[in-house]
């Protein structure tokens, strides 16, 4: 059996990849659609009143949860058809009880953000995941919803699955948020859409502002602020066209690929470049990563550009700390950069990579201790010294961005990796061994048998 992302499909449903370097990497790619960006425009386009339409949508599994769990809920929405998708939406108030608890994958954005705007509805529901959804920490929503008056019941340890219990009228609060969060700034606000009042959001960093950048798309009045966010609830979303750019998050296993490898040039075409999630860019050049931007306009609210990036030789930093909530999950990546840098490279204040699709500190260090690559854990982070990269067997624990950073970690290896446990590739970004393979980076699933 084959999965969409065309890797071997093991007897337990588990896909393994063996990435081998060699290669130098040229040529113009378009990496699939914006994440976050996917998400929220079946969100917003669902209790919009009219139709919304939707290009550039990301067909991976993430935000095909999202729009599954919309169809559950009564929404009628065609596609996605090669990135297109139509909503036709029901108005604030015409979401149908589900009728079966709204199973999310592994999502942690659908999840959150759902939690958020179906606290406020008639009808009672439960959220559901994967294993690796179901041990992720979910009271740094359910907690500021229950301040807002929803009625949240989680499993032990605040972990999904979560029980909404409809019905419950919401206030608005104003919310302190304790981590730097663009989930819960966004579970809180779109609850705020329903609750009476104003609902005020502070932030401890700048997060991503998707949400906040489609509510005023969709027509929903939403005051900025420099840290402050805020919203009277009420109100209602007009249907518009999203252009969903590419997702740089996709985009930076090939800024990095071809900065490390020697005679690479890339051009990513029409790579979202909200100032909100351009850390990568910012630690890679201030690593001596040659990235321009070119053409740079705005498509539906959001800036996007092309991204030339050649191979340049890369220096170890301390990655400052205002940029980590703008990379938070892009570290995978810029890791193996690290690895391939002259000198030690030391990040702090990422103890949130510890509570991703895997502890992205843990799985990306037993990757090295594999592979050869001196570094050292910290609670909150990793120093990393860059040298040399052997081969060896990684075990990405399921998560799609730790498989992806080894393929590219392959570059520069000694020897051929082998990635386990890679099927989740395509929760973010199906058709990813092919769009390497086009680039010149061979990802070839393991062979059976002999
Ligand atoms: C996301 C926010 C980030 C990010 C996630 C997508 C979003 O999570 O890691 O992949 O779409 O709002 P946190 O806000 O929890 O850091």
């Amino acid at each position: 059996m084959l999965d969409n992302d065309g890797g071997k499909v093991t007897h337990d449903g588990r896909i393994d990849y063996i990435a081998s370097g060699g290669a130098v990497l040229r040529g113009e790619l378009r990496v699939p659609g914006d994440k976050s960006i996917s998400h929220r425009s079946i969100m917003l386009g669902s209790l919009a009143e009219g139709t919304t339409e939707v290009s550039g949508f990301l067909e991976g599994e993430d935000s095909l949860a999202t729009l599954a769990a919309f169809r559950a809920m009564g929404v009628r929405i065609e596609g996605p058809e090669q990135g297109r998708v139509r909503i036709e939406g029901v108005g604030m108030h015409g979401l149908r009880a589900p009728a079966a608890a709204l199973y999310l994958g592994n999502s942690g954005t659908s999840m959150r953000l759902l939690a958020g705007l179906l606290s406020a509805q008639r009808f009672d529901v439960c959220l559901s995941g994967d294993e690796s959804l179901t041990r992720r920490p979910m009271a740094r929503v359910a907690d500021p919803l229950r301040q807002m008056g929803a009625q949240i019941e989680t499993a032990a340890n605040g972990r999904p699955p979560l029980w909404l219990r409809g019905g419950h009228a919401l206030h608005g609060i104003e919310y302190h948020m304790p981590v730097a969060s663009a989930q819960v700034k966004s579970a809180v606000l779109l609850a705020g859409l329903y609750a009476a009042g104003t609902t005020r959001v502070i932030e401890p960093a700048p997060t991503r502002d998707h949400t906040e950048r489609m509510l005023s798309g969709f027509g929903y009045p939403v005051l900025r602020d420099g840290a402050r966010v805020e919203l009277v609830g009420g109100q209602s979303l007009r249907a518009t066209r999203v252009d969903v750019p590419a997702d740089i998050s996709s985009a930076a296993f090939f800024l990095v690929a071809a900065a490390i490898t020697p005679g690479s040039e890339l051009l990513l075409k029409n790579v979202g470049v909200n100032p909100t999630r351009t850390g990568v860019i910012n630690i890679l050049r201030a690593m001596g990563a040659s990235i321009e931007l070119l053409d740079p306009r705005e498509s539906g609210g959001e800036p996007v550009a092309d991204l030339r990036v050649r191979a340049a030789p890369l220096r170890g930093i301390e990655i400052p700390l205002e940029q980590v909530p703008l990379a938070i999950d892009e570290f995978p990546a810029l890791f193996i950069a690290a690895a391939c840098a002259e000198g030690e490279t030391v990040l702090r204040g990422a103890e949130e990579l510890r509570g991703k699709e895997s502890d992205r500190i843990d799985a990306m260090a037993r990757g090295f201790e594999a592979l050869g690559v001196r570094h050292e854990t910290l609670p909150d982070g990793i120093r990393i010294r860059g040298g040399a990269i052997g081969g060896g067997t990684i075990d990405s624990r399921g998560d799609h961005r730790i498989a992806m950073a080894f393929a590219v970690a392959s570059l520069r290896a000694s020897a051929p990796i082998e990635i386990l446990d890679c099927a989740n590739v395509a929760t973010s970004f199906p058709g990813f061994r092919e769009l390497a393979a086009a680039a010149g980076l061979t990802v070839t699933h393991k062979a059976t048998g002999a």
